[in-house]
């Protein structure tokens, strides 16, 4: 059975105060902390980078999921895995020529390598990652469009976690976008077992009551 993966995006922390977040976060319950990482070329909007994780990862041991919303992901793996990013997510859209050998590097800084597509992408184009000799570890289902926390949900993209769920039963399946109480049903219940949530965790009163919430309910969906 797939394992339940609550990940808080750091993108809705307190920035200025990322490693007490952080260790908050971790306190609430959290076994992942979400990064996102953009520079305004693949969406509009400009976050982090490698420096910052190198800074994170001196105050937590905690499993860093990194998200690279950016043109050109080779660029970005050794600095990365210098840094100490724990998992590599590119997305499907700007590795169309080199997959495999962005794969291959992931690897072999001792990240994890995992594929995310955007809402309009269709979940075919995951397929050759997969299956492939050196296969992803991971697929990052967009539910909104990336570029800011806070957006709406989109539950039209269930359609491509159960068909990822259908066809591979074990497979990390992680949703981003939209992720709280009021849709997190949908979700687990398509088959996502990791879960990105920003604003829903960081906005909440009691953060560790929505963490242990989003949990329960990915454990009760994969139990039946
Ligand atoms: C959006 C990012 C998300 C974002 C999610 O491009 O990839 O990780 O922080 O935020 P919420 O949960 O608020 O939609
Ligand atoms: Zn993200």
């Amino acid at each position: 059975m797939v394992k339940p993966k609550i990940a808080p995006s750091m993108l809705s922390s307190d920035f200025a105060n990322l490693a007490s977040e952080a260790e908050r976060m971790i306190r609430c319950g959290a076994d992942w902390l979400h990064m996102d990482i953009m520079y305004s070329h693949f969406v509009p909007n400009l976050t982090i980078g490698a420096p910052v994780i190198e800074s994170l990862r001196k105050h937590t041991e905690a499993y860093l999921d990194c998200h690279l919303m950016v043109t050109n992901p080779l660029d970005y793996v050794e600095p990365l895995g210098k840094a100490g990013a724990s998992g590599f997510t590119f997305h499907v859209e700007a590795s169309k020529d080199n997959w495999r050998e962005l794969v291959q590097q992931i690897k072999s800084k001792g990240m994890k390598p995992g594929v995310s597509l955007k809402p309009g992408t269709p979940i075919e184009e995951v397929y050759p990652l997969i299956e492939d000799e050196n296969p992803v570890e991971m697929v990052l289902v967009m539910t909104v469009e990336p570029g800011f926390g806070g957006q709406k949900f989109m539950p039209e993209m269930m359609d491509k976690v159960r068909a990822l769920r259908k066809k591979y039963p074990s497979l990390d399946i992680e949703v981003d976008g939209g992720l709280g109480p009021s849709t997190i049903d949908l979700a687990a219940s398509a088959g996502a077992n990791c879960i990105v949530a920003g604003s829903s965790v960081f906005g909440a009163s009691d953060p560790a009551h929505v963490i242990s919430l989003l949990r329960k309910t990915v454990e009760d969906a994969h139990r039946s």
